[in-house]
C-alpha cells in the first residue's frame, strides 16, 4: 500500500474549462515528488485537492480520490487530516494570520494541546533550522515575501505532518535561504516525510524522485 494514492483525479473550476483529467500518481514516504508545468496549468489546483482544501473550501467539478495509507481521505475530519497532511500555499498571506511570529509558529500545536514549554523548544529549533530565530518577536505583517514563506514553512515543521505539500516554497528566497530551504526538504525526506513540490526552479526540481509534468499530462 502507498502512503499517498491520487487516484483518477478530474477538475474544473465552475463553468470553467477542465483543468485536470484523469490524473493518477503513488508516492511514498521518504520520496520527493515534483509537480511542474507552466503558470495557470493547475500545480496550486492540485496540490488543494491533495489536501482537500478543494472541495471543502474552493468549489468545482471533481472526481476520482485521494487515499492516504489505503483510506480515502474525502470523509477525514480535519482533526484526522491535519498530522497526515499540511499545505505550504503559494500566497503566504493567506496562511499567516496571527500579529506576531511566535504565536503564529505555537498556533497549531497548541490547538493539539501541545505542553507549552514543548511548543518553545520546537520554535527554537525550527527557527534555528532555517535560520530565522531573529524573527522570532517580529510583527508577522512587516516581514518580506520571502519571510513569510519561511515562517509558514516554520509552522509546517512544527505540525510534522506525514506529508508536505510545497507550493512554490523558493519565491522570494536569498540565495542564502534557498540552500538552507533545499537542505532541511532533504532531511525531512530522509526522516520519512513525503515532500510533494509545485515550483519552477531548477534547483529546487532537480532534487525530485518523481515528476508529474502537467504539460505532459494536460495535452
Ligand atoms: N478559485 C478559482 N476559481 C476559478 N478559477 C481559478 C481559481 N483558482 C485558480 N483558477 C484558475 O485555474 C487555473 C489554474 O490555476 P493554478 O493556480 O492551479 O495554476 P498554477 O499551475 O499553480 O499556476 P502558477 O504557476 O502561476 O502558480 C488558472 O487559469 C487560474 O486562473
Ligand atoms: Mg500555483
Amino acid at each position: 500500500m502507498n502512503l499517498l494514492e491520487v487516484r483518477d483525479i478530474s477538475f474544473s473550476y465552475r463553468d470553467q474549462k477542465n483543468l485536470l483529467s484523469h490524473l493518477s500518481f503513488e508516492a511514498d514516504a521518504g520520496e520527493i515528488v515534483a509537480i511542474n508545468g507552466s503558470s495557470g496549468i493547475g500545480k496550486t489546483t492540485l496540490l488543494k485537492i491533495i489536501c482537500q482544501v478543494i472541495p471543502t473550501i474552493f468549489h468545482g467539478d471533481l472526481t476520482g480520490n485521494v487515499f492516504i495509507n489505503g483510506k480515502n481521505i474525502r470523509n477525514f475530519s480535519l482533526p484526522q487530516l491535519a498530522p497526515q497532511i499540511s499545505l505550504l500555499m503559494q500566497e503566504p498571506e493567506n496562511q499567516i494570520f496571527l500579529p506576531i511570529v511566535e504565536q503564529e509558529l505555537a498556533f497549531g500545536a497548541e490547538n493539539l494541546c501541545v505542553p507549552a514549554d514543548e511548543i518553545k523548544a520546537k520554535i527554537s529549533n525550527t527557527l534555528k533550522l532555517l535560520q530565522i530565530e531573529k524573527l522570532r518577536y517580529h510583527d508577522t505583517a512587516t516581514l518580506s515575501y520571502g519571510q513569510k514563506k519561511l515562517v509558514a514553512f516554520a509552522s509546517l515543521i512544527i505540525l510534522s505532518p506525514q506529508i508536505f505539500l510545497l507550493d512554490e516554497i523558493s519565491a522570494g528566497l536569498s540565495k542564502k535561504h534557498l540552500e538552507i530551504v533545499i537542505n532541511v526538504i532533504k532531511q525531512l525526506a530522509a526522516d520519512g516525510k513525503l515532500i510533494i513540490i509545485a515550483d519552477h526552479l531548477d534547483d529546487i526540481l532537480k532534487l525530485a524522485d518523481k515528476t508529474i509534468n502537467l504539460d505532459q499530462h494536460n495535452v
